[in-house]
């Protein structure tokens, strides 16, 4: 074996890995030196036909040169990976400070909004929570309101009846109004005590001002001493509060309900400026509450003493105060369901 052709092996190795740019074919360099064919395992196969004075120093060439091309063979990878790996680095780059894309968000419907509104009013003065079924019966709904059997009331309210339930409380029927709420709560907590409910109501009715279904809000306060002028203070600071105004004109009308006594509806004033609507000053009147002293019998259906105890109560219509406040033109919006009317008329959950 000749050490000229070691040295000259060497040199076109080094210079065929110095010029080696990426990693696959540094590995196929590497095998066809280090392979089992490869240029430096032949050398070393070679080396067991030599005779023994010249494999000791032949050897030891050998064994340099296999040194020499390992050692700058692993140098080249280390410096390829590092080179690969920054070329990664930078085409794979994520630039967080980047503003995000725009991400469709759903809002709250305006009933929700509004319910929130509503109960957190209520619930300052005192008024606790209080539910019903949908489906009630037509005792609660008419008997114990002092509305009794063919009464002319109960057709006023365009009753949906569930035909095929009943029993000795009468027959079933979707709630035409929350008063119910008003029995219940008294028949569970008994007095003194403060209610409020939010819920679904249904009448037979459908045009641009009524809907089959809609959303009542109902309130209650029995105590020893209540009567008319804490019913006038509460309704109109709740109306102040929920328009968000400083002065809020209200009149209220006499009127007339089965289940209170004396009854009155309410009205707000307001103006016009620019087809816009303003609460609270103005010649205009509109309608947006139902409400009145608890009627005796009422009480006695709600097992309290009307001897003892004195009750107020009150309505209003959920879809009528969410349309005045955020001008919402149609009631049947409320309830379609339609992608382009929430977003229109929807709040964006951080409006809470
Ligand atoms: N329940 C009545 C209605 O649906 C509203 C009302 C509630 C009136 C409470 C007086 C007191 O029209």
């Amino acid at each position: 074996m000749c050490l000229f052709a070691l040295d000259k092996l060497l040199a076109s190795c080094l210079l065929e890995i110095e010029r080696c740019d990426n990693l696959k074919k540094l590995d196929v360099l590497k095998s066809t030196l280090f392979g089992k064919n490869g240029k430096v395992t032949e050398i070393m196969k070679e080396l067991r036909n030599l005779d023994d004075s010249q494999k000791h120093k032949v050897g030891a060439e050998v064994n340099g040169l296999k040194n020499c091309i390992m050692e700058k063979l692993n140098a080249k990878f280390r410096e390829l990976e590092v080179k690969e790996l920054d070329k990664r680095l930078s085409s794979e780059f994520v630039d967080v400070s980047m503003p995000s894309r725009p991400e469709y968000s759903g809002k709250l419907h305006p009933l929700t909004k509004v319910e929130e509104e509503v109960s957190d009013i209520l619930s300052s003065y005192g008024f606790v929570f209080a539910e019903g079924p949908d489906i009630e019966s037509e005792y609660l709904n008419f008997t114990a309101l002092n509305i009794p059997d063919h009464h002319p009331a109960r057709t006023m309210h365009d009753t949906f009846y569930v035909h095929k339930l009943a029993d000795e409380k009468g027959r079933r029927l979707l709630r035409t109004h929350t008063s119910p709420v008003q029995i219940r709560a008294m028949l569970e907590n008994g007095a003194p005590c403060r209610f409020f409910s939010v819920g679904h109501v249904y009448r037979s009715d459908y045009d641009a001002t009524h809907t089959p279904m809609f959303t009542q809000i109902e309130g209650l306060m029995v105590d020893q001493t209540v009567g008319f002028s804490h019913l006038k203070w509460i309704v109109s600071d709740f109306l102040k509060k929920f328009f968000v105004v400083k002065r809020m004109r209200v009149r209220f009308r006499p009127s007339f309900f089965p289940f209170t006594e004396p009854s009155a509806e309410v009205d707000i004033s307001y103006d016009m400026r620019d087809g816009k609507m303003f609460f609270g000053a103005g010649e205009k009147w509109l309608e947006v509450c139902g409400c009145g002293e608890v009627h005796p019998n009422v009480l006695k259906y709600g097992n309290v003493d009307p001897e003892k105890y004195q009750g107020i109560a009150f309505g209003f219509g959920l879809e009528r105060l969410a349309s005045l406040k955020y001008g919402i033109p149609d009631l049947r919006g409320y309830f379609e369901s339609d992608e382009s009317w929430m977003s229109a008329f929807g709040f964006s959950h951080f409006a809470r």
